[in-house]
């Protein structure tokens, strides 16, 4: 089978395509022929091995996967004797995780792994873009644990993890205030936003607006910056490291013990009750994957460049065999 593989760290360059052996599924395993898969931060975080600690899980002198991608849409081809939930030719979606492996014709995953049926009436391409960031998201609202009526302001809205955010807090029936670039103020509204900060123009920490949860869905914002714009008890969500790495974690240490405004830095956990999830979200007409641009599989590095100017916006698609409905 077709598959992008990698086998040193660096820039977009080392990927490349390459024949591999086509996995055969074991008793509890499904073989899924993929149609759509996405470049996500974390492939790149992976492939780049920056921050260096991802070398720790990724492999410390060279790559141990050689295959990236973690979210995926597509068409079971074959199922394990021991089965029972899918069947050859169910159109599923899903995220393979912490294993990686979806940058390929073909992936095998435990019927247990984080797996459903796609959501009626959606296309593989958008059925893709879906898992990363909402599993993020919901580790971040989980972590704030956010209620109705809470107010909530969502920093870097329009990335994929602001996208499902702003759309899960409103699920929630909190007041949502979203901040991103002006070129996206109009898309931020249409997911349901309350109210839209152009960071062009306004900086949220100086307005003199005040929040019960601050969550900064790119990782461009600090825990003593927003300080002031959180209501005391407040929770400022972290979703990556931050200043030398440490910032962020640091910051969930320290105020476990001392003052009135907590930070937290969760760590997401891909479920399949969480893929489930939101499949019935989508279907309800709660929640939409956004996507920016679309690429075929052979053009994964142009995408990955793409995603590598921290600007796109919600999410990056790869496709393979033609097939995108
Ligand atoms: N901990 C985890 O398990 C986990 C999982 C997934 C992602 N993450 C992290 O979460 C972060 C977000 O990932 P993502 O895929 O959602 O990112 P992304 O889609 O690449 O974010 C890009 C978006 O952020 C906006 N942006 C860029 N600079 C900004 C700024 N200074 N202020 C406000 N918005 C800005 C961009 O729009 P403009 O440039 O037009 O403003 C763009 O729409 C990443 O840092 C990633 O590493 C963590």
């Amino acid at each position: 089978m077709r598959a992008v593989v990698h086998d040193r760290y660096g820039p977009p360059d080392v990927l490349r395509l390459e024949d591999v052996e086509r996995p055969v599924p074991t008793d509890d395993e499904v073989l899924v022929k993929i149609h759509a898969t996405t470049v996500s931060r974390t492939d790149c975080h992976i492939r780049q091995a920056k921050p260096f600690m991802w070398r720790f899980f990724a492999g410390l002198l060279r790559p141990k996967r050689r295959i990236l991608g973690i979210e995926l849409a597509g068409e079971v081809e074959a199922v394990g004797s021991a089965v029972s939930e899918f069947e050859v030719g169910d159109h599923v979606f899903g995220g393979s995780a912490g294993k990686f492996g979806a940058h390929a014709e073909f992936i095998c995953m435990r019927e247990s792994a984080p797996l459903a049926h796609k959501p009626a009436g959606r296309s593989f391409e958008e059925a893709a873009a879906v898992c990363d960031g909402v599993i993020q998201a919901l580790a971040c609202l989980r972590a704030a644990d956010l209620r109705k009526g809470q107010r909530i302001l969502i920093y870097g809205a329009s990335g994929s993890v602001g996208t499902a955010a702003v759309q899960l807090a409103k699920y929630l029936d909190a007041h949502v205030t979203a901040v991103c670039n002006t070129k996206n103020v109009e898309l931020v509204r249409s997911l349901g936003a309350d109210e839209v900060i152009d960071y062009l123009q306004e900086d949220f920490t100086k307005n003199g607006e005040t929040y019960d949860v601050i969550v900064d869905a790119v990782g461009k914002h600090s825990f003593i910056r927003c300080r002031g714009s959180m209501e005391p008890g407040g929770v400022y969500i972290a979703t990556d490291l931050g200043r030398f790495m440490v910032e962020n974690p640091l910051s969930a240490l320290v105020t476990r013990r001392i003052g009135d405004k907590r930070a937290r830095f969760p760590i997401a956990r891909w479920t399949k009750k969480d893929v489930i999830f939101v499949k019935e979200l989508i279907e309800a007409g709660r929640y939409r994957a956004v996507i920016d641009r679309t690429y075929p599989l052979e053009d994964v590095v142009d995408a990955t460049r793409y995603v590598e100017t921290g600007q796109k916006t919600g999410n990056v698609v790869l496709t393979l065999n033609g097939v995108v409905r």
